[in-house]
């Protein structure tokens, strides 16, 4: 069965004209980031989905700002997996194609960088859809800024005063329209999306392999289990993506 799952797999990456990819938290495991849902996603006992919210953000900002201090200097020891680097290498191949990550962690980037070498590394640059970690956007006028280390006070724009915080959509915001819409573009062009490494039950990211079926084309999941969208795929390959990513892109 597993082997039928492979033949498949294989057969649509070769025939599809245009691939969409979206990733999520399990792509980075590897690299030693931990995901949302799977044991080891806690920070002092917060679960993510209460800690990183607006309301929190409004209630008592050190908090969730620290949460974020943690994850930069967790990220800084973190390095692209041989998963982020198949990608990076398989999509600066394909010009009709892209990339997508729910992920802030910055790392399909750095793969891209690493993988283009002198080259241009545009092809696999991802489209964020819960932004990056590695920047700042103030909460009141949007301007963004590279991240700094948190110091006493909490950090302020220096052009109009408002809040300084990681340029990441927090649980119950809004995606940036024109990311999502970019996004949505490439998932209902695409002939394959392929899904790897997310519980898909993050909406609208979860979504976009859907509008991929629905315009016709087919989804191959890439997860050690099972998820919401497996029934929805056309081949599920079950294993880590440092190992299956290499073995069915290069
Ligand atoms: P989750 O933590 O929900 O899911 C991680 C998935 O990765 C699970 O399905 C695991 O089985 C799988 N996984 C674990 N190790 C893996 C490996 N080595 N290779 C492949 N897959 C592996 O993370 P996401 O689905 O990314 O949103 O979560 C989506 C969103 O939920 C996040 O972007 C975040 C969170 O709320 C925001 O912060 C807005």
């Amino acid at each position: 069965m597993e082997e039928g799952q492979w033949r498949a797999a294989r057969g649509l990456v070769r025939e599809a004209g245009r691939v969409v990819a979206l990733t999520g938290a399990g792509i980075s495991a590897e690299s030693g980031v931990p995901t949302f849902r799977d044991a080891g996603g806690l920070w002092r006992s917060y679960r993510p989905e209460e800690l990183a919210t607006p309301e929190a953000l409004a209630r008592d900002p050190r908090t969730v700002l620290e949460w974020y201090e943690w994850r930069r200097s967790m990220l800084a020891d973190c390095r692209p997996n041989a998963g982020h680097r198949a990608l990076a290498r398989f999509f600066l191949k394909c010009g009709e194609s892209g990339l997508v990550t729910q992920n802030v962690d910055g790392l399909h980037t750095r793969a891209a960088l690493e993988e283009a070498g002198a080259g241009a590394a545009d092809a696999a640059l991802p489209i964020e859809l819960h932004g990056a970690v590695g920047r700042d956007r103030c909460d009141g006028c949007g301007a963004r800024s590279p991240a700094e280390p948190l110091g006493d006070d909490l950090p302020r724009c220096g052009g109009c005063g408002g809040l300084r915080r990681p340029d990441v959509v927090l649980f119950g915001e809004p995606l940036d329209a024109a990311v999502l819409d970019r996004a949505r573009v490439l998932a209902e062009r695409a002939d394959l999306c392929l899904v790897v490494g997310t519980s898909a039950v993050v909406y609208p990211a979860a979504a976009l392999p859907l509008a991929t079926l629905q315009a016709g084309g087919h989804i191959v999941e890439v997860n050690p289990q099972r998820t919401a969208l497996t029934d929805a795929a056309a081949a599920a390959l079950r294993g880590e993506a440092g190992t299956v990513l290499p073995a069915l892109l290069d």
